[in-house]
């Protein structure tokens, strides 16, 4: 079953609280968290504070934390103190990747590894079966509202072909460019995180009815 996990970064800060209760009344049950360094990616974001914000928000919810930073393990303990669940980092940020998840490992959370359109999955071969999910970009890390890059769909499918030859019971993430046309195909792909920024808060409808929909559309996968 496919889950949405609407991402903040869009979401109207004047209205904060209002809009992730609305999230969480329409069913959302992971909260998608984008912390950008500066460095690592051309934007800046958030960190622990907002963190914190939402963990005070939503006592229940999952939260995803999606580092798009360097030197990742700087931040880590301090992200799961604070009521992480979920960390991914970017393969293409760390010379070590496999300490990295160790090290999520070790403080307790579900580690992720996220990859740029560009990298292949199959640079994450060895760690795959230590991983609690592939975060796939499928736009270029650092900004909201851009198009989904064409073709990720068929790395989506392979990576999850090769996540059941194993018998693995990993999740793949997606992030980035979903909307109401593509979302449903891309579930029936193999992607069982849906992360979504503009498709959920930039929109006419209610917050709540939207995350109601978009869920329902993707439940059956
Ligand atoms: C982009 C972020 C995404 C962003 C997606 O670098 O990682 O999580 O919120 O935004 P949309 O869904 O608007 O493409
Ligand atoms: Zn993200």
């Amino acid at each position: 079953m496919a889950k949405l996990a609407p991402s903040i970064l869009s979401c109207d800060f004047s209205r904060f609280q209002e809009e992730l209760l609305s999230a969480y009344r329409g069913g959302a049950e992971i909260i998608h968290i984008d912390v950008m360094d500066g460095h690592f990616v051309p934007n800046f974001t958030f960190g622990l504070p907002i963190l914190k914000a939402v963990r005070k928000i939503l006592p229940e919810v999952i939260i995803d934390v999606h580092l798009m930073t360097d030197n990742p393990c700087f931040y880590i303990d301090d992200f799961i103190r604070e009521g992480a669940n979920m960390i991914s980092f970017h393969l293409e940020a760390v010379a070590d990747y496999s300490s990295v998840v160790d090290e999520i490992i070790n403080r307790g959370a579900n580690p992720g590894v996220a990859l740029a359109p560009g990298t292949p999955w199959q640079c994450l071969s060895p760690v795959l079966d230590r991983l609690h999910y592939v975060l796939l970009m499928t736009v270029h890390p650092g900004f909201g509202g851009q198009r989904f890059i064409p073709g990720m769909e068929d790395k989506i499918a392979s990576l999850r072909q090769e996540i059941r030859r194993r018998g693995l019971s990993t999740e793949i993430e997606i992030d980035g460019g979903v909307n109401d046309q593509n979302i449903e195909y891309l579930a029936s792909c193999g992607a069982s995180i849906i992360a979504a920024g503009s498709l959920v808060f930039a929109h006419q409808e209610s917050i709540e009815e939207r995350v109601r929909t978009l869920s329902k559309k993707i439940e059956p996968y």
